[in-house]
């Protein structure tokens, strides 16, 4: 509440006090397990949370937009027209709202005025815990409402995705647009990224939580391997293919079919990083039986060897990443640790017992910076509702 009464008061401050205003709030996600293949056809297990990001709108008569964010006011009001939705660096991150309205409108959605929008979020930027994805998905749910079109949140999401890789240029899968759409309070979203079917699974557990460290070393997702990461998955499945091993997805294999055909991966590289995605999804299925079980003490070594598998096969951890998790192994009261995202940077993810927080931020905090010269952020997160529309006012 604190913090839309602020973004409206800024909303009027930019834009004038009058009309009628709408506001909206999207989240952030942690991915507990599946790392690295959604777009590999494989099941992940994200939560949405419970911050993220605010916006106030109010519909205007012509074709512009204009566009303040309180996260960025040195950049000031970011203005463009309906005519003209191209990529503009020096529109900077207004580019992902511009994004999806050019992706919905390719797509035949009538969107047929601008509106001037304020955004707050409380997500920190660029720690993986996709501030990109919130600002997509939200810009849909507000197109949807301000447009009346009919669309349901899938199909958003997908829309939020497709410009994220087409027009943004990231080539990310669907996870993060999934889980801020489609969150539930208290619950994790088992997601089958093949067929995107997804079951709820309730998320909260007894005397533990879950914390979120942040290395606060930034990650540009489009600057990162990440997309190259990508490239060699898709050039270790067309060798698969090739070699006529009938599969669709990497994670159509199970790790002992992939033994058997793994010698028809040409480059080392394309087969560490296809081992990966082929372990990390058995070890989702794995995770999923143990929390069905109340077994959470497995849940969590499972989430310390996916943290492995990303640290030596998909090489995508680093100092600042394997600092915090080692740090969190040692603690007494961490049910299991890794990280979490696109990796390069960004944030951790840990279950910890209650009554071990305030230590372990203090031990983890104090060795972080140690190894490494940089301060970490924590944040207990909870799991949250997805994009939604807020009261009108
Ligand atoms: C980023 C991408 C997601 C997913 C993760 C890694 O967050 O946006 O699609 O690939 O990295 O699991």
């Amino acid at each position: 509440m604190e913090n839309l009464n602020m973004l409206i008061k800024e909303f009027k401050k930019e834009f004038g006090e009058k009309g009628r205003l709408e506001t909206f709030f999207s989240p952030g996600r942690v991915n507990l397990i599946g790392e690295h293949i959604d777009y590999n056809g494989g099941k992940v297990f994200p939560c949405a949370l419970d911050f993220g990001t605010y916006a106030v709108v109010r519909k205007r008569e012509d074709n512009i937009f204009r566009m303040y964010s309180v996260n960025f006011e040195n950049l000031g009001i970011i203005q463009f027209n309906l005519n003209s939705l191209v990529l503009d660096s020096n529109d900077d991150w207004a580019n992902y709202p511009k994004g999806v309205i050019k992706t919905f409108i390719e797509e035949g959605y009538n969107i047929d005025s601008g509106f001037d929008i304020a955004f707050y979020g409380n997500i920190p930027n660029g720690a993986g815990l996709s501030s990109s994805a919130s600002i997509e998905v939200l810009t849909s749910v507000i197109l949807k409402d301000i447009f009346k079109l009919n669309i349901d949140m899938v199909d958003m999401v997908k829309l939020s995705q497709k410009a994220e890789n087409k027009f943004i240029g990231v080539n990310c899968g669907i996870m993060d647009q999934f889980a801020v759409g489609m969150g539930k309070k208290n619950n994790a979203i088992l997601l089958d990224c093949n067929s995107l079917a997804y079951t709820y699974a309730p998320f909260v557990l007894e005397n533990i939580s879950i914390v979120i460290a942040n290395t606060n070393k930034r990650r540009g997702l489009g600057e990162s391997k990440y997309n190259e990461r990508r490239a060699s998955c898709e050039s270790a499945l067309k060798d698969l293919q090739e070699s006529e091993i009938k599969i669709t997805t990497l994670c159509d294999l199970d790790f002992e079919s992939f033994e058997n055909v793994k010698k028809n991966i040409k480059t080392n590289e394309s087969l560490i990083r296809a081992r990966h995605a082929i372990t990390e999804n058995e070890r989702v299925l794995e995770a999923m039986e143990k929390l069905n079980s109340g077994d959470i003490l497995s849940f969590g070594k499972l989430m310390n060897q996916s943290h492995i598998s990303l640290r030596d096969d998909y090489e995508v951890t680093g100092l600042e990443l394997d600092a915090l998790v080692e740090a969190a192994w040692e603690e007494e009261g961490t049910i299991g640790s890794r990280m979490t995202g696109a990796g390069f940077g960004g944030c951790t993810v840990s279950l910890v017992e209650n009554n071990h927080i305030e230590k372990f931020i203090k031990n983890v905090g104090k060795k972080y910076k140690e190894r490494t010269g940089l301060e970490a952020s924590f944040y207990i997160a909870n799991p949250g509702e997805g994009a939604r529309k807020l009261e009108e006012i």
